[in-house]
């Protein structure tokens, strides 16, 4: 046994279908060559010399996966909250995003970002970068060694930017993609690249299919938006007038899930009958944003009919649309915008449970990276320590309350302890 062969005890809970949780009060969790291996109420005997921890009744979820954030968004979360999707790209966005060319910005500016995810719920992740390639392989540098499992995209955008932040035409931004692409080969492990055309309205039909080329080629992963916000779509719909819905912009250049092009696209608040269908023939993993949709005024998504269609779904903090690193409150987000939605425009689409959110935030998320998500056996041990005694209470909580109240109420002083793939961040 390898030295990632170990123990944890606590209430151990993870999600073996949207609707269920499972919780093993007062267990051992055990780790094998970085997988799990089991779950016990003694240890056996076949165990007994591993390293263990007590987490002395501590809870031990999962590790979360945040499928939809902007690194270089971070520094500036929490300004302009007051604007829409595209006054704010072009007001705040767009001007940040650009400082990104300076890697003496970069720097420091990444470092903070990446220090708070480390400290985060958060092991797993699909993050956008900017569209500079020197600082992308920055990020992707400091994030590799925090021992997190992330893709990371440098970002394409020829069209419809600033001045100060666009490509200057398709040939440079996929040459400049292709040189990201080859100097970063081999240089990580825990560190993905995957492609990221912006948004529609950001990528010329001539980048759309050299980034069509570039996926076959080296058989990469996709990350964009799609139908967040009305104006948006509004917009695509002037620049394609012959496709029928947003998703036909991506998928008309193979860019839309399928056969080897696994693709999450962010959002999708308002996709249509036609939209759904194709996202779920492809395959298309869907980012649900609920404190983003919130702050920059897109809607909320009918998250209720996505999972009864049984689609991929998972959670993301889209910073800086969603102001809030934490996947733990994305959940809570997630369950009071579905109710906000079904109290108010569609009384047909029940609320989201605990149990349907905590799904997303850790299988539904987790699977676009793999066999991640879970405590079943063979899964990628990634673990989260939940400690709640400074959470108080005169009464007897049930497991399922616990976690309840650690969703709602935790922030990082409550994350104790944090593993990836078997590793122990701390
Ligand atoms: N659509 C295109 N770019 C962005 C972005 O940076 N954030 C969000 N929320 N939506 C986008
Ligand atoms: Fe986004």
């Amino acid at each position: 046994m390898t030295h990632n062969t170990f123990a944890l005890k606590g209430t151990i809970c993870f999600s073996t279908a949207p609707d269920t949780i499972q919780f093993h009060e007062d267990s051992w969790l055990v780790c094998e060559n970085g997988k799990c291996a089991g779950i016990f109420s003694e240890l056996p005997e076949k165990y007994s010399r591993i390293p263990c921890r007590d987490t002395n009744h501590c809870m031990i979820i999962p590790g979360l996966t945040d499928l939809h954030l902007h690194a270089p968004q971070y520094t500036y979360r929490g300004t302009g909250m007051d604007l829409e999707l595209l006054e704010w790209l072009n007001t705040y966005t767009f001007p940040e995003e650009s400082k990104y060319r300076d890697l003496t910005y970069a720097q420091p500016a990444y470092s903070i970002f990446v220090n708070d995810l480390k400290k985060s719920a958060t092991t797993r992740a699909s993050i956008f970068a900017t569209v500079h390639v020197e600082a992308t392989e920055l990020l992707m540098d400091l994030l590799e060694d925090t021992g997190l499992k992330t893709f990371v995209g440098k970002v394409n955008m020829d069209r419809n930017g600033s001045v100060q932040l666009q490509e200057a035409d398709a040939k440079a931004s996929a040459s400049d993609t292709r040189r990201w692409i080859r100097n970063i080969q081999g240089r990580y492990k825990n560190t993905k690249p995957i492609l990221t055309p912006r948004f529609t309205p950001s990528c010329t039909d001539e980048l759309m299919r050299e980034l069509s080329c570039i996926q076959q080629e080296y058989h990469l992963p996709v990350q964009s938006h799609l139908s967040e916000n009305p104006g948006e779509i509004a917009w695509v719909q002037e620049l394609y007038p012959n496709t029928h819905f947003y998703g036909e912009a991506y998928d008309q250049f193979g860019l839309f899930g399928g056969d080897g092009c696994p693709t999450i696209m962010a959002h999708c608040v308002y996709s249509s009958d036609e939209e759904i269908a194709l996202i779920k023939k492809r395959g298309v993993y869907i980012a649900h944003c609920p404190q983003s949709n919130t702050n920059i005024a897109s809607g909320i998504a009918p998250v209720r009919r996505y999972l009864n269609e049984g689609l991929h779904i998972g959670l993301g903090s889209d910073i800086a649309g969603g102001s809030s690193l934490s996947i733990l409150r994305a959940m809570s987000d997630a369950v009071q915008v579905s109710k906000l939605r079904w109290r108010l425009t569609d009384s047909t689409l029940r609320p989201l449970s605990l149990e349907e959110v905590f799904y997303m935030a850790t299988l539904g998320g987790g699977s676009f990276f793999g066999k991640v998500g879970s405590f079943e056996e063979g899964y990628e041990f990634d673990a989260v320590i939940l400690d709640d005694q400074n959470l108080p209470h005169p009464q007897k909580l049930s497991s399922r309350d616990r976690l309840e109240r650690l969703i709602y109420l935790a922030d990082d002083r409550n994350i104790t302890g944090k593993y990836v793939a078997g590793q122990k961040l701390f």
